[in-house]
């Protein structure tokens, strides 16, 4: 009879043991509810977002992103809020491309007009921010999340999502981490060896002199452009506050960051100290294995077994109308006399260049599908920042044709690693372009570097799908990440670099040597005095 209630409790404790522990195999890490505010208007930043919230849906998590364009990547527990910007804005931020395109352009350049005439690209942004359909979400009080993914470019105003849903922040970045994002989690700033935007160096060199002088003067540059940004900003907040004064300060939401997604890792450099809230994420838009290609594009490969294939695609900001007719012509003539079949990017098929039979146009292509095949020889490429990376990770050399932002640096970079070569898009010759391709076909040298890197660069602890699921969540499960800020975040420029201390330090060795001074010119007097008194008797 003891034994039957004793035996009993023992049965029932071991059956919820066992419940316990199956259940734990069985069920998957509870899903989070993540929103992603990702309203950027440039569609490569996009593709990079959208790629760390579809690894979240991937593992379970419910997904809510609000974007302004239609995102090319989906998934079924993702859920769209579309705002797209009015046809004026879109208008003028394609006459803001297409401008940036047809001038001489470094991403310095971009900025400046991008600050001054054409806002445009900042003012849609905040426009879809305080549109109905966002302040919806947070108006409903059912709405719940566990953590909000902000996708940044030039609306870090946006932070105060963080606030209006009292979950913590990460910001995702689309490259290698920048004076702007590095502030948000107390990145150290290496002036005398690590590069600037606008300063390609090759890796792993220590710089001379002059190398560092010029790294210091365009850094210098790129911070003031930082600041003016950051007062730019500051305008936008102050926008928000005035209609919801309890929102917290600027200054506190931009405390409030728990990690930073960077789309880069430390194989393609600079080598340099990060926090440990900078998550190195590169590559994160790149399938780990190829998905089907569309039939025609397969069986266009398929042909091309013998000589070869070339991928050809100014990236998706630059329109078929933003390239001059005769800078077009001067592409035509060349990839149609090649003897590789040529994929080309191309929005409008109803007008095409030309019909040469070694080229397919294609108004949308599935870039990293196309880059993965083996028989693929050449990207030409704009040298967009996810195009590299695509193509470097594929293993794929390349012919750059820079337009704007930071192409000219991704562009100077792809030659100085050796990945292939460079040619001028305003000023492309017919000679310039044809040498330009063969070089990279013929001298095996480009394919050996960038084959190299690529198996550097997928050799990693945990991929990067794997490394946003698991901070992710990380940041979920701790409610942020404040233990691993960097005090850095804290402080001013005059308490970062210490410069109180160093004042001390100066002012004290100053007294003292004064006081040393006044000391010895005391005593000097008193023995020199005193020999002055004595000598007059001798004379
Ligand atoms: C989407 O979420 C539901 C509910 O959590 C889940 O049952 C389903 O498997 C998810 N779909 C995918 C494709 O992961
Ligand atoms: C997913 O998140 C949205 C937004 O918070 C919410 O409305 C919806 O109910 C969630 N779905 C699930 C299955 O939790
Ligand atoms: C290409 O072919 C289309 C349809 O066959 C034709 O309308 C067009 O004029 C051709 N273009 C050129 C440049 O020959």
């Amino acid at each position: 009879m003891q034994c039957f209630g004793a035996c009993g409790r023992v049965l029932l404790v071991s059956v919820a043991f066992v419940a316990i522990f199956v259940a734990s195999f069985v069920q998957p890490a509870s899903s989070a509810n993540i929103l992603g505010v990702f309203l950027s208007p440039s569609p490569s930043h996009l593709i990079v977002h959208m790629s760390v919230v579809k690894a979240l849906a991937e593992k379970g998590h419910n997904v809510t992103v609000v974007t302004l364009l239609k995102p090319k990547i989906y998934h079924e527990n993702i859920t769209n809020i579309l705002i797209p910007p009015t046809e004026t804005d879109q208008a003028k931020y394609e006459s803001w491309v297409a401008e940036l395109s047809n001038g001489k352009s470094n991403i310095l350049h971009g900025l400046v007009v991008l600050l001054t005439t054409n806002r445009v690209k900042i003012d849609m942004q905040f426009e879809a921010y305080v549109d109905k359909r966002f302040t919806a979400l947070y108006e409903n009080r059912d709405n719940q999340f566990d953590v909000a993914i902000l996708g940044y470019a030039l609306n870090y105003y946006q932070l105060a999502v963080g606030a209006k849903f009292n979950c913590p922040i990460i910001v995702s970045w689309v490259q290698q981490p920048m004076e702007g994002v590095n502030a948000l989690v107390g990145n150290p700033r290496e002036i005398s060896y690590v590069t600037t935007l606008m300063n390609a160096k090759a890796t792993g060199e220590a710089w001379n002199f002059g190398k560092r002088l010029e790294n210091y003067l365009f850094g210098t540059i790129l911070k003031g452009v930082t600041l003016i940004i950051d007062h730019l900003m500051s305008g936008y907040y102050s926008k928000l506050t005035a209609v919801e004064p309890n929102l917290p300060t600027f200054e506190a939401m931009k405390r409030n960051v728990s990690l930073v997604f960077c789309n880069s890792h430390y194989s393609e450099g600079p080598i340099r100290p990060l926090t440990p809230a900078t998550v190195l994420i590169g590559g994160i838009q790149i399938k780990e294995k190829p998905d089907a290609l569309p039939k025609n594009i397969a069986n266009f490969l398929a042909a091309s077994q013998k000589n070869g294939a070339i991928l050809f695609s100014l990236g998706s900001n630059i329109k078929d109308s933003h390239i001059k007719p005769e800078i077009l012509q001067i592409i035509y003539k060349v990839l149609s006399s090649l003897k590789q079949n040529v994929i080309w990017k191309w929005e409008n098929l109803a007008n095409t260049p030309g019909n040469a039979s070694n080229i397919l146009y294609q108004k949308w292509l599935p870039q990293d599908d196309i880059l993965a095949q083996p028989n693929l020889r050449l990207f030409i490429t704009h040298a967009g920042a996810g195009g590299i990376a695509e193509s470097t990770f594929h293993g794929v050399p390349m012919v750059a044709i820079p337009i704007f932002a930071d192409q000219p640096t991704n562009s100077k970079k792809i030659v100085l690693e050796g990945f292939g070569v460079e040619v001028d898009f305003d000023q492309l010759t017919e000679r310039a372009f044809r040498n330009a391709i063969s070089e990279v076909l013929t001298n095996p040298s480009y394919a050996n570097k960038v084959k190299a890197f690529s198996r550097l660069y997928r050799d990693r602890p945990m991929s990067a799908r794997r490394s946003v699921v698991y901070w992710t969540e990380y940041v979920i499960r701790h409610r942020g990440a404040a233990h691993m800020q960097s005090p850095l975040v804290k402080m001013n420029y005059i308490q970062s670099a210490n410069l109180d201390v160093y004042l001390l330090i100066l002012a004290t060795l100053f007294v003292v040597f004064k006081l040393l001074h006044l000391a010895w010119r005391y005593l000097w007097s008193k023995v020199f005095d005193e020999k002055i008194a004595k000598k007059p008797k001798e004379k």
